[in-house]
């Protein structure tokens, strides 16, 4: 595989939060370098500071200590791909009124925005339901709306914050071929936080593990079985057993 570029290098990163009478030291010098187009995993135990630490990437919070440097330049705010941990969709707008929000914010024209949205509908296979609303779909198609939403921003960054943690198992492991699908299919820099071991397996180009107290990295991982990967492989179940045995996650 060609050598690919450094795209996003975070540096030194530490987050602290101070409340009225504590602190609370989160994360302490978080150094990863995300190299283009590459699907990268962050997997950490709950409340480890995955989310605080990706709204920092999204310039939604500061650090405290330490940087985050993209090296083609910051994403314009709105125009990052970013798919939040609860689905996040206005609730009276439809489908279609979702994908194209960041776009009619930015003032797109209708005609052009829309074509776009419709684009990213059908990528994630919910052509059809363009004027449904989001109470009418399923927590899979809601969460497919926020991916076509992020994927609309035509952003080459997209943040997925558990994108599939309030799914149901089969719904989840769908979701998974899914988005390593639409990840084939129009390539851009992937960063994927879990808390769950087997996903982080079946998706990641690299995996960052999360641990400690306060976070930092614990170990990179490189899985090596090629996609479609199975989980009930050995070298599969080798590298969960290795990440299990160093990790402090509940499982
Ligand atoms: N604004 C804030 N003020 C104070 N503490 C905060 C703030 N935001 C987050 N925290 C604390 O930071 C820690 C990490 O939170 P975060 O939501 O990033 O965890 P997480 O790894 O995303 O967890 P989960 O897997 O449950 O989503 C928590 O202990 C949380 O209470
Ligand atoms: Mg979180």
């Amino acid at each position: 595989m060609a050598v690919q570029k450094d795209k996003i290098i975070i540096r030194g990163l530490s987050k602290t939060f101070y409340q009225k009478n504590k602190v609370v030291e989160v994360l302490k010098n978080i150094n990863i370098t995300v190299k283009e187009n590459e699907f990268l995993v962050l997997l950490g135990p709950g409340q480890c500071g995955k989310t605080v630490l990706l709204n920092i990437m999204a310039d939604l919070d500061k650090p405290t200590e330490g940087e985050v440097e993209f090296t083609d330049g910051r994403p314009e705010m709105g125009n990052l791909g970013i798919v939040f941990q609860r689905y996040a969709l206005f609730p009276w707008k439809t489908v279609m009124g979702n994908v194209e929000v960041n776009q009619k914010f930015k003032g797109t024209p209708k005609e052009k925005r829309q074509q776009a949205a419709q684009k990213y509908i059908e990528l994630v296979g919910l052509q059809g339901f363009e004027n449904a609303l989001p109470q009418a779909l399923s927590g899979g198609m809601q969460q497919r709306v926020g991916i076509a939403r992020a994927y609309a921003t035509e952003s080459d960054i997209m943040l997925l914050d558990e994108p599939f943690g309030a799914l149901d198992a089969q719904t989840r492991y769908s979701m998974e071929d899914e988005i390593l699908r639409m990840w084939e299919q129009d390539k851009r820099t992937v960063i994927f936080v879990t808390n769950n071991v087997e996903e982080a397996i079946y998706l990641g180009d690299r995996i960052i593990l999360l641990g400690g107290h306060p976070t930092g990295v614990k170990k990179e991982y490189v899985p090596e079985m090629p996609r479609p990967r199975n989980y009930t492989d050995v070298a599969f179940l080798k590298l969960r057993n290795e990440i299990v045995n160093n990790t402090d996650l509940v499982l």
